[in-house]
């Protein structure tokens, strides 16, 4: 008997871990907007008065029976780069205005109607009867908005006023729903009716035991986008599920939709334990899609940081044959603002993109390396130990982190005493080995008398306030706590303060920060967070409408103080983050919360990875090995093989979970991790070029391979290989027990194996043999890889390491690549004082050229590796005509020492 119930009891105990409990977070069906909109067409919103109000603005009227006789503004805004601004705004203090403030400043450009402007976009604005407008390139249609009907603007109303016109407020009112709705076709009916009209959710919500009382009524929008001449859309992190985004409605012959599953949920929240391959809601929300096919590529941005669901259709074809992705798009309030980015190619949308919500911040060199985190290090002799760990088994790390056991009971900004007494010299003696630390600081203060944030925070009115105006109150790890409203600008100041290093006792230049639960995560709270009915800005804004925007701001408030508390502030930040929203490029980096041990869990950190990189989320990164549970040593060993090679590298454990520090499993694994480690710090030249690139073009250093092949139909959806800019080709092994791989090589060049130098065509598809040591990583012909060969203890210790320049050559016998240099850490580069530079070899002249920057140092080039040469060359020389020494071996030429300049020009002759 106690034997079967002790194994029911573990029973239990597996599936509990292996669910989601689904029932704690919201379905579309449980949300009242969701139902509202969801497929549900609304035929008569239309414009009128449309008269240019600029060169590059129309604006109208907006006008429809829904709208009880308002008249909100239309305006459409042509911005410089194909990108086309749509916005409906009721601008009225109790509507959200926002959020504008994640906008770079955005650039006008000339926009003529019904004609072709000078970059090519033309739109044609149709009202009709219904508006509609469509975009083209180049004379091809792009996109559409409202080709659906699926458009709806929630007007602000009085309850009085709603209940007297809920049931009227279908044109024919009679009729509860529009004459051509088909509920067979399109799912059961929602709207509320005359015999019911309270029990629709439009002025009052409950969910899993929590009301939420909607003060200002129906807010919702919603709008229809169809991506014309896409196979796949892509985008609207954050979600564990496939890099092409899986449809959630299935639209049949005859056009009919039929709802395959929930919409992909934008609501930032602490999932615990999340599931796999569906659309549920994740930590972080970025509102853009790019949708691509046989023309290329265009996209969406969705400015709304409410609530919002997104439908995929299955791919149909228009009248003329071509491809389409039909969206739909519900928020539950603000304003309707929406940009239409015409491409035409995925690099054009990522650099367009990037215009409107800005590049990633370049991270201070030593982000690149590896971090090394478990909740929790519990004291000095622990870091202490770790710390020295790497060093005698010869394996590089740069940073150790603290989790929340380090503080004072859950007292951000302040030390457990016991355990860390001595929280500065333990710092000093780890920035003496060139290494950093980072703690966490999360947004819910403890509640406790005595503790200075709380009171100042108390005192000074920075918290958010509940639907009754006092401070929010809620449960988080302290217990009782509060939440810093980092909207208000006095508290954003005084956060920023709360880093110096007097406010921060204990802190020092070599301590850097986490920002975890920033959803925010409230435990008590309706779905683990906080009432979408709190308010902020001293009751100006509710929750509901900055949900998602939320856990940012406290990342920018974390960042700026991280730059506030150097003297000069020159010293780049660096702040990882659970939560984020469109935009969160510019203050830090993020990682994908509390994944699993588990493989399936390895093999999603692609397409999650890949779907935040083309969100303009370029700096993340996936918990190597799993957070909950604990990985065989298989399976973290696979881990570090494709993390390394993964923007942000980071290894990271449960409270419950066993140590695993990479010296704990044995050889072989032990020493196959160290090699991983050791190629990550190896490839950071290439790495910190790539990042330099990305605040030049927006393209994020992982890329899935449809970014750089876009016209190979069969890899539009892979997402079992990746690339590290243009040059590398990632391959990881995500299977236990996998001997073999099946790899694609893509393009016409081919792909040099970077462990072995073998090469392979592309255009081909081969099975190669992945045994255990065996990482399959290979260089595309054309490229050149920048590296340092010694990997050392830390990034620092690699500093004044001289480079290698690592040469493929294409079919042709040219290679083109760069190489950026600059001194890791402060914000000199925005003053001009880097090196970026070209690597160019055609005709066998090997030029060096400084495209940018002015960098005085003593760094060189120390050897260059030629892969690709048919044949041995008669001579290398430089411009001197001095000779040069070099091997020639199947294939491989290696110039050793011509020791060149890697900060100055120069160049050298490869004579056939
Ligand atoms: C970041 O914070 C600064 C200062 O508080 C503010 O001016 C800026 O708009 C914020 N950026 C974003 C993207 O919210
Ligand atoms: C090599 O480069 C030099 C300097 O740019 C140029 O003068 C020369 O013509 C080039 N040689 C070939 C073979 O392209």
């Amino acid at each position: 008997m106690r034997i079967t119930s002790l194994l029911l009891c573990v029973l239990l105990a597996i599936l509990s871990i292996e669910a989601v409990d689904r029932g704690k977070y919201k379905t579309c069906s449980q949300s009242s907007f969701c139902t509202r909109n969801r497929g549900v067409t609304h035929d008569g919103y239309h414009i009128a008065n449309l008269h240019r109000k600029s060169d590059s603005q129309f604006t109208a009227d907006f006008v429809s029976p829904y709208l009880q006789g308002r008249s909100l503004t239309f305006e459409l805004t042509g911005l410089l780069d194909n990108t086309v601004r749509v916005r409906v705004v009721e601008s009225l203090p109790k509507r959200y205005q926002g959020p504008l403030e994640v906008l770079e400043p955005l650039q006008e450009a000339k926009l003529s109607e019904k004609q072709k402007s000078s970059e090519s976009t033309e739109f044609t604005l149709n009202s009709h009867v219904t508006v509609r407008i469509d975009f083209y390139y180049d004379g091809r249609h792009t996109l559409s908005a409202n080709a659906n009907d699926f458009l709806n603007f929630e007007h602000l109303r009085s309850k009085e006023e709603d209940d007297k016109i809920v049931p009227s407020q279908i044109p024919n009112d009679e009729a509860t729903q529009p004459e051509d709705y088909n509920e067979a076709e399109s799912g059961p009916w929602q709207r509320p009716t005359k015999e019911n009209p309270k029990k629709s959710g439009r002025w009052e919500e409950h969910f899993g035991g929590h009301q939420d009382t909607k003060p200002n009524g129906p807010t919702s929008i919603s709008m229809d986008i169809t991506f014309i001449g896409s196979r796949y859309v892509y985008g609207i992190p954050e979600h564990a599920s496939s890099l092409a985004l899986t449809p959630t409605i299935r639209v049949g012959d005859a056009n009919e939709r039929e709802q395959v599953t929930d919409p992909y949920r934008h609501y930032n929240l602490d999932v615990f334990e999340y599931e796999l391959n569906n659309p549920m809601a994740l930590y972080g929300a970025v509102p853009f899609m790019i949708g691509h096919g046989a023309h290329g590529s265009s996209a969406v941005f969705w400015l709304n940081s409410a609530e919002t669901w997104i439908d995929v259709e299955t791919t149909t074809k228009d009248a003329s044959g071509r491809e389409k992705v039909g969206t739909q798009w519900i928020s539950e309030s603000g304003n309707m603002d929406i940009f239409f980015i015409i491409g035409p190619s995925g690099h054009d949308v990522l650099r367009q993109y990037a215009a409107l919500t800005g590049t990633t911040a370049l991270p201070p060199q030593f982000t690149l390396g590896y971090h090394q985190c478990k909740w929790n290090y519990k004291d000095e002799t622990d870091v202490a130990n770790v710390d020295s760990g790497f060093d005698s088994h010869d394996i590089p790390y740069d940073v150790i982190w603290l989790d929340i056991e380090h503080t004072d009971s859950k007292k951000y900004f302040t030390w457990d005493q016991n355990y860390f007494p001595t929280p500065k010299n333990m710092q000093e003696k780890i920035g003496d080995k060139g290494r950093r630390m980072v703690t966490i600081v999360d947004p819910h203060i403890k509640r406790e008398g005595g503790y200075h944030v709380h009171s100042q925070a108390e005192s000074n009115n920075y918290y958010v306030k509940n639907k009754d105006k006092n401070d929010y109150d809620g449960h988080c790890w302290p217990g009782s706590s509060s939440w810093v409203d980092y909207l208000k600008e006095n508290a954003r100041d005084w956060w920023e303060q709360l880093f110096s290093y007097y406010n921060y006792q204990g802190s020092t230049p070599r301590l850097y920060t986490w920002n975890d639960m920033n959803e925010p995560s409230v435990f008590n709270g309706p779905e683990t967070t906080m009432n979408k009915d709190a308010l902020h800005l001293d009751g100006v804004v509710e929750h509901r409408d900055v949900h998602n925007l939320y856990g940012m701001t406290m990342v920018n408030a974390t960042a700026r103080g991280l730059i506030r508390r150097h003297a000069d502030q020159n010293e780049r930040p660096f702040v990882l983050s659970r939560a984020f929203f469109a935009g969160i490029q510019k203050h830090g980096a993020i990682w994908t919360g509390d994944n699993t041990a588990g493989w399936d869990h390895l093999a999603v950190a692609q397409p999650m990875l890949l779907s935040l990189g083309l969100a303009g989320v370029a700096f993340s990164g996936a918990d190597v090995g799993g957070f909950f549970g604990n990985p065989d040593a298989e399976l973290v060993t696979r881990w570090y093989q494709a993390a390394a090679f993964q923007p942000f590298f980071r290894g990271h454990a449960h409270l419950d979970s066993k140590r695993r520090e990479p010296w704990l499993f044995g050889e072989p694994y032990t020493s196959v991790i160290r090699d991983a480690i050791k190629s990550r710090y190896q490839h950071l030249p290439l790495w910190y070029t790539l990042f330099y690139k990305n605040t030049l073009t927006g393209l994020p250093p992982m890329r899935p391979l449809f970014l750089e092949f876009p016209s190979e139909e069969k890899i539009w959806n892979n997402q079992d290989q990746f690339l590290v800019g243009r040059e590398l080709m990632v391959v990881p092994v995500t299977r236990s027990q996998q001997t073999t791989s099946r790899v694609v090589f893509p393009g016409a060049q081919k792909w040099y194996d970077i462990t072995d130098g073998s090469s392979h065509a592309g255009g081909t598809e081969e099975e190669v043999n992945v045994p255990l040591e065996k990482y399959l990583v290979y260089q595309q012909g054309g490229t050149v890889v920048p590296k340092r060969e010694r990997a050392r203890r830390t990034s620092q210790h690699m500093d004044t390491d001289p480079f290698t320049l690592q040469i493929a050559v294409s079919r042709e016998g040219t290679a083109e690549g760069e190489l950026y240099v600059d001194d890791g850490h402060t914000f000199d580069f925005k003053k001009g004082v880097y090196s970026y530079n070209q690597i160019k070899l055609e005709n066998g002249n090997l030029t060096y050229k400084t495209l940018g920057g002015v960098y005085e140092s003593q760094l060189l080039i120390e050897k260059i590796v030629v892969y690709g040469l048919s044949s041995a060359p008669s001579s290398v020389t430089t411009v001197s005509n001095e000779k040069l020494d070099f091997s020639y071996r199947n294939g491989k030429l290696v110039i050793r020492k011509p020791n060149l300049p890697a900060t100055r020009e120069w160049s050298l002759q490869i004579k056939a």
